[in-house]
Formats: structure tokens, sequence, C-alpha cells
């Protein structure tokens, strides 16, 4: 058989351009287009049709976006550009929860579009509501890129281990808290002179609590519970507790103890339930995790059968986020066609939410008076807790009235943290409050 027929073949065998219905032309959106006009040929050959442009929707048509957008319709409503009769694919690169980018994501589904989102507030928040409708209205919703940016997740999960019992799915997937504590640590600079550095680059969202509060990171770890477990994603369920209160003096004294202190989400099943937690921990320096540098991400991931699968890379950014958009696109035009978080939505648990109890090993910092007796009484309050102690070290001491005296316990419970915590100021030898941070193994 000649080329040209095996061209024509493979022509016929296919309904034609793919044609995408952009909604938002920030970074992510005008990067998808920057893809699109680039690299066309490639993507029709790898997709086995022409992937196009025909409508675009954002909230300022006048600003200059460095970009041709003359071959393309212009929708000042991203609703009207879910309707539209020459799109296929409603691509949602609007944002928010509520409002605007859940609207039209509904319309373009009742209106027999298929669609691709980074909207990841949304899908942790509404997600069941909308695979439910996807899949009555036989449609797909995809979005690789609402979690971790460029780090193909999700597809990794529902794809490549889908043959796998999760035990446990964890990442650092905020790069701006990444960003703050590495740079912290590299720069010996406090807290809220970072936070300020990372305000003057635009690191941060909008509303920078949801970087540094750990909500957008928990959004992500939400969505990825989803698939990893078969549950409804339960964002409401996630224990959130953001970096604002992570210091510069235990970032040193972690690192002195061979650690690094990460805002990392931890998601595992237990036999009380669904565990999901976001929160500075401990990480030994020298583990993948603890070797994150700057606003990379990374996703872990632990399979029955596969073992650790470690995923890295670029978090944000307009090239990444876009060509995991892409990603999705692109399956859609091969007719790759799976349930929203991997499995029919009808058949997803409700979460089962449990606190914290698996046990961990503990980092405490306390400020102790310099006293004859002073350690034997926290020693005293960490045995009536059920602690034991791994490795202490006292640092010395300049001015004779307090020192820093570090504690690594051994494995404990939460609950048995949280006493220490509270009675430990009650033994009239500690100066201020005690610190205490998860050191989560991995
Ligand atoms: N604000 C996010 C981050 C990027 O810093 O990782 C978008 O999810």
């Amino acid at each position: 058989m000649s080329s040209q027929s095996i061209a024509n073949e493979t022509t016929s065998q296919h309904p034609g351009p793919l044609r995408l219905g952009i909604a938002g032309l920030g970074t992510v959106g005008t990067g998808t287009v920057k893809i699109i006009q680039k690299n066309a040929a490639m993507l029709a050959a790898r997709a086995g049709r022409p992937i196009v442009v025909t409508a675009v929707s954002a909230r300022d048509r006048q600003k200059n976006r460095d970009m041709d957008l003359s071959d393309y319709a212009w929708e000042s409503d991203a609703r009207a550009l879910a309707r539209r009769d020459d799109v296929d694919v409603f691509i949602e690169l609007i944002g928010g929860d509520e409002g605007i980018a859940r609207e039209a994501i509904m319309v373009a589904l009742q209106s027999g579009k298929d669609v691709v989102t980074a909207n990841k507030a949304l899908l942790a928040i509404h997600g069941q509501e909308i695979a439910e409708f996807a899949e009555a209205q036989g449609r797909v919703v995809r979005f690789e890129a609402a979690v971790a940016g460029g780090i193909p997740v999700i597809k990794t999960m529902t794809g490549s281990l889908a043959a796998n019992r999760i035990n446990r799915v964890m990442g650092v997937m905020n790069g701006t808290c990444n960003y703050i504590l590495t740079r912290m640590e590299s720069a010996g600079l406090p807290y809220e002179t970072v936070f300020e550095e990372a305000r003057q680059l635009g690191y941060l969202e909008a509303d920078p609590t949801l970087d540094v509060g750990g909500i957008d990171a928990s959004h992500k770890l939400a969505i990825l519970s989803s698939i990893a477990f078969g549950t409804r994603p339960a964002f409401d369920a996630v224990e959130i507790e953001g970096i604002e209160r992570v210091s510069i003096d235990d970032i040193r004294r972690a690192a002195d103890m061979g650690y690094r202190i990460k805002l990392l989400g931890v998601a595992q099943m237990t036999a009380r339930g669904l565990e999901q937690r976001m929160s500075p921990c401990l990480v030994p320096a020298d583990s993948p995790l603890g070797q994150l540098q700057g606003g990379t991400n990374m996703v872990v991931i632990e399979g029955d059968s596969v073992g650790q699968i470690v995923l890295r890379g670029a978090g944000a950014g307009e090239g990444p986020t876009a060509s995991s958009v892409m990603s999705d696109v692109i399956e859609i035009a091969r007719n790759v066609r799976i349930p929203t978080f991997g499995q029919p939505a009808a058949r997803l648990e409700p979460a089962q939410p449990a606190r914290t109890a698996v046990p961990a090993a503990y980092y405490m910092r306390l400020e102790l008076q310099d006293k004859p007796g002073a350690l034997a009484k926290i020693a005293s309050v960490l045995g009536d807790a059920g602690i034991s102690i791994d490795r202490m070290r006292q640092y010395g001491h300049a001015d004779g009235s307090s020192v820093p005296v570090l504690i690594v316990t051994d494995k404990t419970t939460p609950d048995a943290i949280d006493f220490a915590i509270e009675t430990l100021p009650k033994t009239g030898v500690i100066v201020g409050e005690p610190v205490e941070l998860r050191i989560e193994e991995v």
C-alpha cells in the first residue's frame, strides 16, 4: 500500500478536525493557543486529526496577549462559547469554584461538548456533581492541568497505575509554598520577608491564602484521593494547615537534625476511614521530597503491585500547564474516553473521613528554662503521654535564661502529641509555646 493510500484511509476514518473553544486567555489559555499554533502538524499527526481553535473568550478583549487571535471567533461570555455549534471541546481556563466557570462547564456538557479544565477548586468541591452530569450526557471531563501543573499525575493514576490498589498518595503540590520554604532556608530569611518576595515575583495567587494557607494544594489532594481510593472528592474533609507558622528557627533546627520542612499533602485509606492531611511536615533532607527545590512539585504514589512511583516537574507556568491541557485534548481527539475520576461517578463511594491517627515520629522544639530538673520534667510529660524519645539536642546558651531543645520522638499518635503539647506549658519550665511538626515517613 502506498503512503498516499494509507494517508487517505487514515483521514477517511476520522471525523475531521477537533474544534476547541477556549474560555480564559490568561497564562494557561495563551500557552495552550501557542502550542496549537506552534505544533499544529505534529499535533494532527499524533492525535490522528487536526486540532483547531474555533472560538475564544476572555474578560478583556483589548488586553495585549502578544499573539494572533484573528482567526478565532470571539465571545464575551463563556457560556455563549460553551453553546457554539462549531465547538467540540470546551476548555475552561477561567478558574474559581463558583460562578461563570462552573456555569459554563455545565452549559458545555448540556450542549454535548467534552470539557477540559484546569480548575482544581471546582473539581475538589463540585467534582461529583460535574462527573455525574457529564456521564449522564455521555461526555468526558478531563483535568490533567488541575493537579501539579505539567506533571502527568492524573493519567498516571487513571491509566498506567490503574491495576494497583493505592496505599498512599502524597506530594508537594504548591510551588509557591515550596519556593517560600526553600528560599527561607537558602537565604536564611524569615517567612514574612520571603512571602513579600514571592508577591513581588508574582508567584502568589490573587488570594494568597489559597497558596500559603494550604487550600490550593488541598484541592489537588482531594482530587488525587478520589482517583486513588474510588471515593467522591471530599475537599471539606482535608485537615489543612498552611505554612504561616513555619519559622526560620524550625527550618534551621530541622536541617540540623537531617530534615527539611515541606508543605506535604498525604492521603491514605485506613481501617477507620480516609485520612487526608495537608500540613508542614519534616521529611528526610536526602529523600526525593527533601531534595525538592523552588517552585517544583512532586507527587509520590504507592501502589500494591508497582511499589513507589515518584513524579517530579513544574507545578505551574504557561508551558507546563498548557502541556497538560493539550494532553487531554489529544486524548479526546484519539477518542480515549474515561470516567472523570477513573471510574463511573455512580460507583464512587462517599468518603468516610477519618482524623489523622496513623502514627509518626514528631519533631518538637521547646525553649527550656536553664535550671536543674527542667529536662526531667519534660521527659516525664512525654513519658506520661506514652511518647518515647528517639533523639534530643540541647543548644548552647548565651544569657543563661533559656535554651532551645529539640526532640525527635519515636513513632507516636497525633493524640499523644496533642496531649504533650497541651501539658508541657504546665510544667512551668518552658518559655513560650512548644512547636511540634510531624515527620512523615517517605
Ligand atoms: N498557585 C499554585 C502553585 C499554582 O503555587 O503551585 C497553580 O495551582
